[in-house]
């Protein structure tokens, strides 16, 4: 396994779009966006995502869009101006459609006031309709949550958390730069529970310093000790040409590929033996959790935030840098605050860049995603020129055994799996075009 990792030591997309984000250009503006907006079918279920881009402090692996801030008043500017948005975006649809699953991500979504995510899920639900069964989940900091904070967001009817974890051990979170104890965790995790917050998610990291197989399978066994119904365990992505801040880790080693596929297989076998399934390249969930189900029943899928029980076809993204997808394309909002607000305020979208997405696209799209969640797919649906390059470009991973092509069906070995993006690659036809640079694949 070694020899393969050194063999096939890349950088991939992680493929949670098709075209991925590093393709999508700046032809597409707003006023595409809005006529997108404005044919969205009726009755059909859309997603929403809002995003706030705030935070306490940095994390030092961090690689999400955030600032620091310590004072209230921006954070209530940007939740006036997501609002302007919230109802620029639902006048161009014109109707109130349904929505199935509500996302707030960040930076820290329970840095805004309570007040204000609050007055934010109330305009949502006079411009949307909300379901008996939407699901509103929310990116939590274990560090600033307090428990009456927690309980106001199960009155607003938020009834998922995702909590950042990232590992348990003492040094690890000092070099991060987060210093966050078991029973921190333990105490959030119990607030929510007692509040209704029943379906917890734990985000988990490994490959950063003074992480090894011991200190990972420590992580693992606290983490499963408290039951969360989902983990998503996730390589870290040192990216210090994109997050300067990350550049402050190169003091210290961090484990090379080998290494991490080690951690990687650590966090399998412990989080297999606490009970829990493994599904797809990074997660984990309970054996009778809807992911899990989804998992088995293949009607999995994969989004912006990762892998998804949500079906819907439309997932509108509010705040700065969120990323949309309509049956059309994909649009991206500016990442700069001051663009967002001057673009708000004169009534234009925050729209800066985007694809249209052929059908082509949407073809691979698909097989890409089947790839992505089940380790295999069959390319019949491609004509067989484009069948042979496939196969061409998967022929190193079929000589050593690691994926087999029967009939037309790629089918990733268990032993493969570590692979699995760069695999991918091979239905993308983007990736040769492009000056993208994305993350390790393994
Ligand atoms: C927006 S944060 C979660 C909410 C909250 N801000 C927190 O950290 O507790 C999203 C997740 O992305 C993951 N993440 C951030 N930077 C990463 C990186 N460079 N590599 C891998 N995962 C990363 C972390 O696991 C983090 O919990
Ligand atoms: S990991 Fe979370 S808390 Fe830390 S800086 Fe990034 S977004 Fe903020």
């Amino acid at each position: 396994m070694e020899n393969f990792i050194k063999k096939y030591e890349g950088n991939a997309p992680r493929y949670t779009s098709y075209p991925t984000a590093p393709h999508f250009n700046t032809d597409i503006r707003g006023e595409d966006y809005s006529i997108w907006l404005s044919r969205l079918p009726e009755k059909e279920a859309i997603s929403l995502y809002l995003h706030v881009p705030f935070c306490k402090s940095m994390c030092l692996y961090c690689g999400c869009n955030t600032k620091i801030v310590d004072m209230e008043e921006p954070i209530r500017a940007y939740s006036k101006t997501m609002k302007s948005e919230i109802k620029m975006v639902s006048d161009f649809i014109g109707k109130k459609l349904p929505v199935s699953h509500i996302a707030w991500g960040g930076g820290t979504p329970s840095m805004m006031p309570a007040d204000e995510m609050e007055s934010i899920l109330k305009l949502i639900s006079e411009r949307f309709e909300l379901l008996y069964d939407t699901e509103i989940a929310v990116e939590m900091d274990p560090r600033i949550l307090t428990k009456d904070r927690i309980f106001h967001m199960a009155e607003i009817g938020v009834n998922r958390a995702s909590l950042g974890v990232q590992d348990f051990n003492n040094d690890v979170q000092k070099a991060i730069g987060r210093i966050q104890p078991f029973d921190m965790v333990k105490e959030t995790v119990d607030n929510l529970r007692d509040a209704g917050i029943n379906s917890i998610n734990f985000d988990l990291i490994y490959g950063m310093p003074f992480q090894n197989i011991e200190t990972v399978a420590n992580t693992a066994r606290q983490a499963a000790a408290l039951s969360p119904d989902r983990l998503a365990v996730f390589g870290y992505a040192h990216v210090p040409w994109f997050k300067k801040h990350q550049e402050k880790l190169e003091e210290y080693p961090r484990g090379d590929s080998y290494e991490r596929y080690l951690m990687n297989q650590t966090y399998k076998e412990e989080l297999i033996k606490a009970g829990y399934i493994d599904i797809g390249i990074d997660h984990f969930a309970k054996k009778d959790d809807e992911m899990a189900i989804s998992f088995v029943n293949k009607t999995l899928n994969r989004n912006f935030q990762g892998y998804t029980t949500d079906k819907a076809e439309t997932l509108l993204g509010f705040g700065v840098s969120s990323i949309g997808a309509t049956p059309q394309g994909y649009v991206q909002s500016t990442t700069l605050l001051k663009q967002y607000r001057e673009k708000i305020a004169k009534g234009e979208l925050p729209v800066v860049k985007g694809i249209k997405i052929s059908d082509e696209d949407k073809l691979r799209r698909k097989l890409i995603m089947n790839i992505m969640c089940y380790f295999e797919v069959d390319i019949s649906p491609l004509d067989k020129a484009n069948r042979e390059k496939v196969k061409s470009k998967i022929a190193p991973f079929i000589q050593d055994d690691l994926v087999e092509f029967s009939g037309n069906n790629i089918i990733i070995k268990e032993k493969g799996r570590s692979f699995t993006r760069l695999i991918a690659t091979s239905l993308d036809t983007y990736i040769d075009k492009g000056i993208a640079k994305h993350s390790q694949a393994v």
